[in-house]
């Protein structure tokens, strides 16, 4: 998510104005890094959760003030019923439909039950390679049923198997084919919108396009269309903004 704080996580958050951040998967720490500085100069605290971060997060926490943040070594399914309901979620953990679905309907439905308006969505990895393909940083967590065959292999874009040698992400238990009934954002978000019946915009790498409740997407805009149509939402829309090539349109 870090090579997009400055085209479009930072002006999301600068329109949101958010008085609390969500960030699930963290990492190194640089997307952190950021937010916590955006934090420290508009008095906004952040929620920062990862299982299993890299060292060099807590370098970077040790940055900031204590008071600004609060660190959770907890998967983000068992985070969120835990904390405060955030203004903005940054998602960019473990990248399967099973975990991004629930982390959206978790998060919204929270916000429901507290008479919130539901979070603004920022989702990293949406295009290739895991919108069309589950990731899994510990697949025997998640239940049986939702769970592709995985191998750890790396990716190659155009390719819709796993390499045996070399490739993207192989770190990363990759589902062994692309697609599938139940691609992991797309579907998610379409299926949230059905149930929610919520306006979602989606905003991808060099386009973004709005997504409508029955599922169909609209028109592309510009950026800066879309930052108004943030301001403009009603308070009770959700509105998510995601970065990739591979959504339909
Ligand atoms: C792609 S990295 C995040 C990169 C970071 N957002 C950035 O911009 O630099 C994904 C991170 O998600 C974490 N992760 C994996 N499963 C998770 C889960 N269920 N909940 C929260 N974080 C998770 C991993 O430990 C890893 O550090």
């Amino acid at each position: 998510m870090i090579r997009h704080w400055k085209r479009h996580v930072m002006p999301i958050i600068e329109t949101v104005r958010p008085r609390r951040i969500m960030e699930i998967g963290a990492d190194w720490g640089w997307t952190t890094r950021e937010a916590l500085a955006w934090c420290r100069s508009n008095d906004a605290r952040m929620d920062v959760v990862d299982p299993s971060p890299r060292p060099e997060l807590h370098e970077e926490l040790a940055k900031f003030d204590k008071s600004l943040y609060r660190y959770h070594a907890l998967k983000s399914l068992q985070a969120i019923p835990q904390l405060l309901t955030p203004d903005v979620a940054l998602i960019d953990g473990d990248h399967n439909w099973f975990t991004v679905y629930n982390e959206l309907r978790l998060l919204e439905s929270q916000a429901r039950s507290m008479n919130r308006p539901a979070p603004v969505f920022v989702l990293h990895d949406v295009g290739w390679p895991y919108g069309r393909r589950d990731g899994y940083y510990a697949p025997k967590q998640i239940p049986r049923r939702y769970r592709r065959p995985n191998a750890q292999l790396g990716l190659e874009r155009g390719n819709a198997g796993l390499l045996t040698e070399g490739g993207a992400n192989r770190n990363i238990w990759n589902a062994k084919l692309e697609g599938g009934k139940r691609p992991p954002f797309f579907a998610g978000f379409r299926e949230l919108t059905k149930d929610t019946r919520r306006l979602l915009s989606v905003c991808i790498e060099r386009s973004i396009s709005r997504v409508l409740p029955d599922g169909s997407s609209a028109s592309t805009i510009t950026c800066a269309t879309m930052h108004s149509k943030l301001t403009r939402a009603p308070a009770s829309s959700g509105t998510s903004c995601c970065e990739g090539t591979g959504i339909p349109s």
